[in-house]
């Protein structure tokens, strides 16, 4: 053990040998799904172990406190307080000390959740927006230093904001050190990936995967020249996915977890967690054993980090996102936030349909999620929308999932007659036909559209569009995470285009330079962008005066019976709250006969407004309008 250990008092070293005494049967039980069978594993727990002790005895004193309020405050990401904000650090303000100055910005829109997209060193260009780490250990030379995250972490933690990074974990690019060794014949590092002598098993293998980037980068192994081997790599040629099925790399990723840890990182995104464990004859996706490693990081990070928590990132259909928020044995164990992708897709699908019927049901059938879990719900991030909508939840409301996905594709393509959107296509797959989209959300929502053909009108609409779903992101439950740019209304960037390292990825049409020109309106009433801003700080703050909006509390989709109108009920011992959305252009009707039976007869307030409407009234909602009401 280091000397750094020694130097801990015995209180320290009790505080770890406690947390480490609690933590132990997760620790062993996550492990034994991973490495149960070997006959070293109990040598690897304790090599697990002995890498959490090193990094407790380095926590610094700051995070050490740290600890001590989020044990006292379990809940503090769950609280409706939190807003989150996302960007990439280079595109918002260059550098991270950039963003450091950009803390008033953030504090005016009532921010408390910053997460900065993939920031640690990468290969060279293209990378996949950083997506293709060769460093874990330094921050990308471009964006500043190790000592510069810390410092804008603590900075941000000072200002009353948690940093949230993230961590790709399923694959390293091929210029990180280990691959490097792999390619040189180092036959230790090649553990570290999947690597085939022949076509044989990628054959068999690839008979059940599923094309992620069909049209850049079809197949998912790569033949490696150096190393006359074939490669696993699931997403871009340059991405080699880890082998998880090495319990070195289960404890190099633990220690770089700690590592970010220790430099004051409160939240770590972790990318493509679905796809970190293989198995022959099934679709290598959302394996138990992929459940089993990121229960197996939290067991052992939460010893040394008690606070720290994990975001799921799981592109995926419902029922198989909820999982990574914890179940069975370890419900409230796993991840403790999730992207709520599909409630995503439900607001785009019901802004093109006018119709919530799809959404309700879908929503109706979540499956229950932990207590102790909270959702990041959002509007637009970096990625494309594929569209999560399950066949029997189509089926169900008389909708042919296939096609209701093809006329979504179709719509925000603008290719639908009445379209208001300017989007494009993503990754067409010939062979399941399917699309997914690309586009601004306000380029989306129609502003572009409006903006082209100087209609005041159609910018009025786009605007209570975008205004109506992020009014729906700060309520349905969870932490509404804007994305860069949402904020202003800022359009589609088409400057990718002429640039030879981007113009394949039409992903970055959402992914702009920062406007600052275009914030600079922030207070102006009467631009877009004035209206968006000072809309989504106004739901910030009605949030935050709103504790029935905590994450713990349920939230059911419910019939208001009125097909344009969605229908939410938040409900806790902290509170009830029914949100209604109205996803048409044409003012909608609740009757004050279904208000009572969903619970809220009587006299009702808008706790966004102040407005009151008498118990014996029907509420009308504007179009495109949105009520959070209280008896
Ligand atoms: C995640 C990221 C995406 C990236 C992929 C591979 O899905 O959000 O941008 O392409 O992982 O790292």
């Amino acid at each position: 053990m280091s000397n750094r250990w020694d130097r801990l008092t015995k209180l320290e070293k009790r505080i770890f040998e406690l947390r480490l005494a609690q933590a132990r049967p997760d620790i062993d039980a996550s492990l034994q799904k991973l490495y149960g069978g070997r006959s070293d594993f109990a040598v690897w727990v304790e090599r697990y172990v002995e890498i959490a002790r090193e990094a407790y005895a380095q926590r610094p004193a700051d995070l050490r406190d740290l600890d001590l309020q989020r044990v006292h405050e379990a809940d503090w990401y769950q609280q409706s307080d939190m807003i989150g904000y996302s960007c990439y650090v280079d595109r918002f303000a260059g550098t991270l000390k950039g963003v450091q100055e950009k803390i008033p910005y953030l504090k005016e829109l009532g921010v408390t959740y910053l997460h900065l997209m993939s920031l640690l060193q990468s290969h060279s260009a293209p990378n996949d927006g950083e997506y293709a780490v060769s460093d874990y250990r330094s921050v990308a030379s471009d964006l500043g230093t190790m000592e510069d995250l810390t410092a804008l972490a603590k900075e941000l933690r000072y200002h009353g904001m948690s940093l949230c990074t993230d961590l790709v974990c399923n694959h390293t690019a091929d210029s990180h050190e280990w691959a490097m060794q792999a390619k040189g014949g180092n036959e230790t590092y090649q553990g570290y990936y999947h690597a085939f002598p022949d076509r044989t098993l990628p054959d068999q293998y690839e008979e059940n995967l599923r094309e992620i980037f069909p049209e850049t980068a079809p197949g998912s192994f790569l033949y490696i020249e150096a190393m006359e081997q074939w490669v696993w790599s699931t997403f871009n040629r340059y991405q080699w996915d880890l082998n998880y099925g090495n319990p070195a790399v289960l404890g190099e990723m633990l220690d770089i977890i700690l590592n970010l840890a220790n430099n004051g990182v409160e939240i770590i995104r972790m990318d493509a967690v679905p796809f970190m464990w293989k198995q022959m004859g099934t679709t290598c996706e959302n394996l138990p054993e992929a459940h089993g490693i990121l229960q197996a990081f939290r067991a052992l990070s939460r010893v040394v980090a008690p606070g720290l928590v994990f975001k799921a990132e799981t592109i995926e259909t419902p029922d198989n996102v909820v999982p990574y928020l914890g179940s069975g044995t370890f419900t409230d164990k796993e991840c403790g936030i999730a992207y709520h992708n599909s409630f995503m897709v439900y607001l785009w699908s019901m802004l093109a349909e006018q119709s919530v019927v799809l959404s309700t049901y879908s929503l109706q059938q979540l499956p229950e999620m932990a207590s102790a879990a909270a959702w990041v719900t959002y509007v637009r991030c970096p990625d494309d929308i594929g569209w999560a909508i399950m066949d029997d939840h189509a089926a169900a409301v008389g909708l042919n999932g296939f096609w209701h996905r093809s006329f979504l594709s179709d719509f925000y393509q603008g290719d639908f007659e009445g379209s208001f959107s300017c989007g494009d296509v993503f990754q067409y797959n010939p062979e399941t036909k399917e699309r997914r989209i690309c586009g601004a959300g306000a380029s989306l929502a129609g502003l572009e559209n409006g903006v082209e053909q100087d209609d005041s009108y159609r910018i009025d609409l786009a605007v209570q569009r975008i205004l109506l779903i992020h009014n729906m992101i700060f309520a349905v439950g969870g932490i509404p995470l804007i994305y860069m740019g949402d904020e202003l209304g800022m359009t589609n960037n088409y400057s990718y285009l002429s640039d030879p390292e981007l113009q394949d990825d039409s992903r970055w049409l959402q992914r702009p330079m920062m406007d600052w020109e275009l914030a600079a309106q922030r207070h102006q009433a009467n631009t877009p962008a004035g209206r968006i801003f000072q809309g989504l700080r106004h739901l910030s703050l009605a949030r935050q005066k709103t504790p029935a909006l905590h994450s713990a509390a349920a939230s059911n989709a419910v019939w208001t019976h009125n097909d344009q109108l969605f229908g939410l009920i938040r409900q806790s011992p902290r509170g009830r709250i029914l949100v209604l959305g109205n996803f048409s252009d044409r003012p909608q009707r609740v009757s004050s006969t279904r208000l009572d039976e969903l619970g809220f007869g009587g006299d009702l307030i808008d706790q966004l407004t102040g407005q009151r409407f008498a118990g014996w009234m029907d509420v009308d909602v504007r179009p495109y309008g949105a009520l959070w009401l209280k008896v």
